[in-house]
């Protein structure tokens, strides 16, 4: 286990998804880069529970938040295996952006809320 802390953590939004019995079923953080721009950062549902909406879940309250925020575009740098997730979450690739230790692929991608 680790944990990954920046200088934005204290002004972001963190977002977690619970069931009834208090399992924690996964994270995002949103954090605001400009007015206009909110970023989706840190997206993770745990592995037991994933492939069952909870991603999509956290996506659309998210959004939602951004929103609330005054956010009008909200991006993220996906991870190549994650690419298809955002897809269908309606997040288009807008470049090829950074490769993470030299061997993970990310794109930056947004999605007009
Ligand atoms: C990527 C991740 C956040 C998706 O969350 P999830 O709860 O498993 O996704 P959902 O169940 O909400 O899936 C929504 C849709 O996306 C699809 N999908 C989810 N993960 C996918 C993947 N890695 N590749 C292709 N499609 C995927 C699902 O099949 C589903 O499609 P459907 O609506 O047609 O059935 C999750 O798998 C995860 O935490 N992965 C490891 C960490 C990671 O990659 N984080 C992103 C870093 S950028």
């Amino acid at each position: 286990m680790g944990s990954e802390k920046d200088n934005s953590e204290d002004s972001s939004t963190h977002i977690m998804a619970s069931d009834e019995n208090g399992n924690l079923l996964g994270v995002c953080r949103l954090q605001k880069n400009s007015p206009d721009q909110a970023q989706l950062r840190f997206m993770a549902v745990n592995e037991t529970f994933q492939g069952k909406g909870i991603g999509m879940k956290l996506i659309a309250y998210a959004e939602e938040n951004a929103k609330q925020q005054g956010a009008k575009i909200l991006i993220l740098q996906a991870r190549e295996t994650a690419l298809e997730f955002y897809k269908k979450c309606g997040y288009s690739v807008v470049e090829k952006s950074f490769l993470m230790w030299d061997r993970i692929q990310h794109y930056l991608m947004e999605k007009k809320l």
